[in-house]
C-alpha cells in the first residue's frame, strides 16, 4: 500500500520534514533533488531526526551526536548502534509516497 507524505515542492534540498501518517512517524529528506525516507525516531532515544543536522548524506541526531546515511540508515557515529529503517520512495505527481511494505531496492 502506497502511502502519500507530502509535496516534493516543500523539502528544500538540504532539508528534511517530519511526516506523520499511518501510525507511521517519518522523516523525508531532499539530497540534491532526490527523497529519502526513514523513521523519525532515533535508534538511540527520543531524538527526532527531522530536526537533526544534515551534512551531505547524513543526519546528526541533535540529542547525543549519533547520525546515520540517511540513504541507507546505516549508523555513522555513536552512540548510536541500530541502523535506521529507510522506506522505498516513490514519487508520484510530485508527491513523495513511500510502501513501507517494500525496502529500498527491495522487491
Ligand atoms: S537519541 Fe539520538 S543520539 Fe541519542
Amino acid at each position: 500500500m502506497k502511502i502519500p507524505l507530502c509535496p516534493a515542492s516543500v523539502v528544500a534540498n538540504g532539508c528534511s520534514l517530519k511526516v506523520e501518517r499511518e501510525g507511521l512517524t517519518l522523516c523525508v529528506f531532499n539530497l540534491d533533488g532526490r527523497f529519502y525516507v526513514t523513521d523519525d525516531a532515533c535508534t538511540h532515544g527520543p531524538g527526532s531526526l527531522s530536526e537533526g543536522a544534515i551534512l551531505d548524506d547524513i543526519v546528526e541526531c541533535d540529542f547525543h551526536g549519533g547520525a546515520f546515511n540517511i540513504r541507507t540508515g546505516a549508523v555513522e557515529a555513536p552512540p548510536c548502534m541500530q541502523p535506521l529503517r529507510t522506506y522505498a520512495v516513490e514519487l508520484v505527481d510530485g508527491t513523495v509516497c513511500v510502501d513501507p511494505a517494500r525496502t529500498p531496492g527491495g522487491g
